[in-house]
């Protein structure tokens, strides 16, 4: 009899493709969803079985999961800027993967959520994270882990645009509030073990926080150093500068009033951490190398 597989939503995405390459490493058999056989071929050729399903095609999805050993589950994108109502989408997403899990004999589940999931609402699009959890705790006979991640540091490599335009880091969060800050190839690992070792039962969240708490302040300097600079500075930007920004970019006005209510929860402190922070919630990716590998080449090239 052939293995069951694990099956990875979203990917192609930054966490899903670390999870896929991470189970495959490991010998798995695995299925990989995504909207396009193309993009998923380099997983395909390293061995997994694609399937070329939308996000909101329940019936496709519940094809996806027939059989399945455990799934990674996760809401893509992070934003769509031009969506005309990107909370609605989320939740039709939800909806789908909530319909196509029911009663398919998937007893276990990794979902992708976020500091701040625990809040139903003023949150921004985390607000959707908090209904993928609870839809998640609704099907019968699923185990599941929340893995509730901090702030992605790839979210920083928009700074570099900014540092170019300007001669500063900025944005709209006051310098001094501390972030988890965290790479997505940690959560994208963490997942992935936790699909492995999987004896989980019942429901649970997990917070992942990174390799150590960090403000906007600190990253600069951070940044700053790394790029021979270490004058650089950070303004906060107020939030209507922000609100224009964004609109000038292409983003719808709904996309944008969830990102200025992101913006505002985590400046509150509405969106924080509820783990002390443990050697089980820390990654082991520092900010420091972080903008090593990933930001000073893009620095480069821009
Ligand atoms: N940013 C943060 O600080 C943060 C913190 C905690 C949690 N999160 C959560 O993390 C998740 C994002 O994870 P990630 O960064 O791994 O994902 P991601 O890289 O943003 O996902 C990108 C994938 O989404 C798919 N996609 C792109 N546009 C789409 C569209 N218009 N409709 C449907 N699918 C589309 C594409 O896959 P295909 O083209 O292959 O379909 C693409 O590879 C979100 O749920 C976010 O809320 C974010």
């Amino acid at each position: 009899m052939k293995p069951s597989p694990y099956v990875v939503t979203g990917a192609t995405s930054r966490t899903g493709s670390v999870v896929a390459n991470a189970l495959l490493d490991a010998g798995l058999p695995v299925r990989v969803l995504g909207r396009s056989l193309d993009r998923l071929k380099p997983l395909a050729e390293r061995g997994a079985e694609p399937l070329a399903v939308d996000p909101l095609d329940s019936r496709g999805l519940r094809r996806a999961l027939a059989g399945a050993e455990a799934a990674y589950v996760m809401l893509q994108p992070n934003y769509i800027p031009d969506s005309p109502d990107f909370r609605g989408f989320q939740d039709r997403v939800v909806d789908a993967l909530g319909a196509a899990l029911d009663g398919s004999g998937v007893r276990r589940a990794v979902t992708l959520s976020s500091w701040g999931a625990d809040k139903p609402s003023g949150n921004g699009p985390v607000a959707g994270l908090h209904h993928l959890e609870k839809r998640m705790e609704q099907v019968e006979g699923l185990s599941v882990v929340h893995l509730r991640a901090g702030y992605f540091m790839e979210n920083t490599l928009g700074q570099i645009g900014v540092i170019h335009a300007r001669g500063v880091a900025a944005s709209p969060f006051r310098p001094e509030v501390e972030m988890p800050m965290v790479a997505t190839r940690d959560i994208g690992a963490a997942a992935a073990r936790l699909l492995m070792d999987g004896e989980f039962t019942g429901h649970a969240a997990r917070e992942f926080q990174g390799q150590r708490d960090l403000s906007m302040a600190g990253a600069t300097a951070v940044i700053g150093r790394s790029l021979g600079r270490p004058e650089l500075a950070y303004e906060q930007d107020c939030l209507d500068r922000f609100r224009a920004e964004l609109a000038a970019a292409g983003c719808a006005p709904n996309v944008v009033e969830l990102m200025v209510e992101v913006v505002e929860a985590i400046n509150s402190g509405w969106i924080r951490t509820l783990e002390p922070r443990s050697e089980d919630n820390t990654t082991p990716t520092s900010f420091e190398a972080f903008v090593q590998g990933q930001w000073l080449p893009r620095y480069g090239a821009q």
